[in-house]
């Protein structure tokens, strides 16, 4: 996808890098359940890995392809952001599962552990229903900001990063940059103040946007 290089203010990974660490966790995570009866009761059911949408999707599909054991598609959706930058706290399923997880090993794979708030709401939800085991991977981590409240320590992580607002593999600004195939920082100019708001339209305009003055 084209864009507006002045959107971004610094990539922080590229392409090859989040190939590389997505096969690392690949890895990891296989291991992990090497040699556990994964499923329980001696069947030896695939793991059900959660996509949590829309932003784990593009990690989700290259994780899930870099397992070495199978794994059981599944999806949720939950919604905190809106269209700003920050998250509320206030969580609301979207979309709910529609297989039973009791007895179940479930691995929750999530974009960015921000706040907390997502992942808490979900994982709480998921304990509910008895699974076997729940872990979490999740392919950013804004640390300074998880609210250390919640408790969350997610068994597979792919990179810590400082408190920018990051888009790109799957991570949006109001639904926009998911697409990029690297991760980078959205410039404030994009999402500050209403006198300096980018000029879109759905494709091919972006490219060509600039910043807006004051008229
Ligand atoms: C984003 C992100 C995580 C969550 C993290 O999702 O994908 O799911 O926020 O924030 P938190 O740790 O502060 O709760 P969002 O609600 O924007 O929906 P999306 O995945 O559809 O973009
Ligand atoms: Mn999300
Ligand atoms: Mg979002």
């Amino acid at each position: 996808p084209s864009m507006n290089p002045d959107e971004i203010d610094e990539v922080l990974f590229t392409k090859e890098m989040i190939a590389s660490r997505v096969r690392e966790l690949g890895a990891e995570i296989s291991e992990s359940y090497r040699g556990d009866d994964v499923g329980g009761g001696g069947l030896r059911l695939p793991l059900v890995v959660i996509c949590t949408l829309k932003g784990a999707a593009a990690f989700f599909a290259d994780l899930v392809r870099s397992l070495s054991c199978d794994s059981q598609w599944e999806f949720m959706a939950f919604s905190s952001y809106g269209g700003g930058t920050t998250s509320t706290g206030a969580v609301q399923t979207v979309l709910d599962l529609r297989v039973d997880i009791a007895g179940r090993d479930v691995l929750v794979v999530e974009d960015i552990l921000d706040t907390g708030h997502t992942l808490r709401y979900m994982i709480n939800m998921l304990q509910a229903r008895g699974p076997k085991s729940v872990r979490t991977a999740v392919l950013l981590h804004k640390a300074e900001r998880t609210v250390a409240e919640l408790g969350l320590t997610p068994e597979f992580v792919g990179f810590v990063i400082p408190n920018e607002f990051v888009v790109g593999y799957g991570l949006d600004y109001d639904q926009k940059y998911r697409s990029l195939p690297w991760i980078g920082v959205l410039a404030p100019w994009v999402y500050g103040d209403a006198d300096s708001k980018i000029k879109y339209s759905a494709c091919g305009g972006r490219g060509k946007a600039t910043k807006q003055s004051d008229d």
